[in-house]
C-alpha cells in the first residue's frame, strides 16, 4: 500500500484552489462542486475513504487535516456560490434598470359623446320624476311602425315618414313611438315610460337633418290622466334642463295616434325669448310632439278607454343637444371625428 501522506491533503487543496480561481459563473462552480465533493467520484470524498487505510499512528492528524481540507472546500464553495448569485442578480437589476426620469407618455381620456351626455340629463330627470327607461328594437315590423299606432297602409303618414324598408314589411324604426306598443303589449297600466333610441328616414343630409338621429318617447297611462297632466310634465321636463325661467307653449298639431295632438315648443334659454341667435330670433325653440294617447291605440293593445288615458310624447335628442353644446351643424355629431368631440369632455 502507498503511503498516505498529509502532504495529499496539501497537494489536493492546492488544486482546488487554482480550480476555484477559475470559476467564473454558477454553472463551473457546481461542476467544481461535483469534482470535489461529488458522494461517488469527489476528489475529497475519495481522501475521506482512505482515512481507514491509514496506518493507526498517522490516521488521526490525516483525518484531521481531511476533515479540514472539507470544511475548507465547502466553506470556499458556499462563499463563491453567495458572491456568484449576488453579481448575476446585480447585472439583472442594471439590464432591468427603469429610467423614471424620462418623460411618460399621457393616456389619452375618452369621455361620452354629446348625445349620450343629453341622452342620460333626459333619463335622469324622467327617472326622478318616477319613470322607467325602456328600449326597443331599431328594425322595426310595419305593425309597430305604423298599423298599431294608427297609421293604416295608405295612410299619408307613411309617406311623409321616409321609410327606410329593408324588405315589404320590415323597415328601421321611423319614430320611437314603436315602444309604445311594446310597452303596453307586454305591461298593463299605471305606466309610465320613456324610450331613447335612434330613428331612421329617408332624409337629406344637412346642417339640421340626418338619416339617423335620436328621439325620446314618453309615455303615462293610468286612471283620469288629462292633458294637464302632459302639459305639466313637459314644463317640468324643460325647467330641469334648460332652467328655471324656460316656459312651454303648445300648439295643435296632428299625429294619428294621439287625440288631441300638439307641438311643444319651449322659451329660449339663452334669450328667454326676446330673440337671439340660437332660437333664430324665434324665441321659441320646437321640442317635438305629443298628445294624448289615441282611443283606438288603446284599444288595440287590449287596454279600455274608458277606464284608462294617457299621454304621449317625442322629443329631439339631437336639437337639444346641438343647442346646448352650440352646435351649428348635427352632422357633425355623427361622424365621430375626435377632434370635434374633444372639446365636450367633462
Ligand atoms: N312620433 C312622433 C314623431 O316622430 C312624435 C310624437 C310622439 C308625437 C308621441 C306624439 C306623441 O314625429
Amino acid at each position: 500500500m502507498e503511503t498516505i501522506v498529509p502532504e495529499q491533503v496539501e497537494t489536493l487543496k492546492k488544486q482546488f484552489q487554482t480550480d476555484l480561481a477559475g470559476v467564473k459563473d454558477l454553472a463551473a462552480l457546481s461542476a467544481l462542486r461535483d469534482k470535489y465533493m461529488g458522494r461517488k467520484s469527489g476528489l475529497v470524498h475519495a481522501l475521506i475513504k482512505q482515512i481507514g487505510r491509514v496506518p493507526r499512528e498517522e490516521r488521526r492528524a490525516f483525518g484531521q487535516a481531511v476533515n479540514e481540507l472539507k470544511t475548507y472546500v465547502e466553506s470556499s464553495l458556499e462563499r463563491l456560490r453567495a458572491d456568484l448569485e449576488a453579481r448575476v442578480q446585480a447585472e439583472q437589476l442594471e439590464r432591468e434598470r427603469v429610467d423614471i426620469t424620462l418623460p411618460g407618455l399621457r393616456p389619452r381620456f375618452g369621455h361620452p359623446h354629446p348625445i349620450t351626455r343629453m341622452r342620460q340629463r333626459i333619463e335622469d330627470i324622467f327617472v326622478a320624476m318616477g319613470y322607467t327607461v325602456e328600449d326597443g328594437p331599431e328594425v322595426e315590423t310595419s305593425f309597430y311602425n305604423f298599423d298599431a299606432l294608427n297609421i293604416p297602409p295608405g295612410h299619408p303618414a307613411r309617406e311623409a315618414q321616409d321609410t327606410l324598408y329593408l324588405s315589404s314589411d320590415i323597415a328601421l324604426r321611423t319614430q320611437t313611438s314603436t315602444v309604445q306598443i311594446r310597452t303596453m303589449e307586454r305591461r298593463r297600466p299605471p305606466l309610465r315610460i320613456i324610450a331613447p333610441g335612434k330613428v331612421f328616414r329617408r332624409d337629406t343630409p344637412d346642417p339640421t337633418h340626418n338619416p339617423m338621429f335620436y328621439q325620446v318617447e314618453g309615455l303615462t297611462v293610468d286612471r283620469n290622466i288629462h292633458m294637464g297632466h302632459l302639459k305639466g310634465t313637459l314644463q317640468e321636463f324643460v325647467r330641469r334642463m334648460f332652467g328655471p325661467e324656460v316656459k312651454t307653449r303648445f300648439r295643435p298639431s296632428y299625429f294619428p295616434f294621439v287625440e288631441p295632438g300638439a307641438e311643444v315648443d319651449y322659451s329660449c334659454f339663452l334669450c328667454f325669448g326676446r330673440g337671439c341667435r340660437v332660437c333664430k330670433g324665434a324665441g321659441w325653440i320646437e321640442l317635438g310632439g305629443c298628445g294624448m294617447v289615441h282611443p283606438k291605440v288603446l284599444r288595440g293593445v287590449g287596454i279600455d278607454p274608458e277606464e284608462f288615458t294617457g299621454f304621449a310624447f317625442g322629443l329631439g335628442i339631437d336639437r337639444m343637444a346641438a343647442l346646448i353644446y352650440g352646435i351649428d351643424d348635427i352632422r357633425l355629431l355623427y361622424e365621430n371625428d375626435t377632434r370635434f368631440l374633444e372639446q365636450f369632455g367633462l
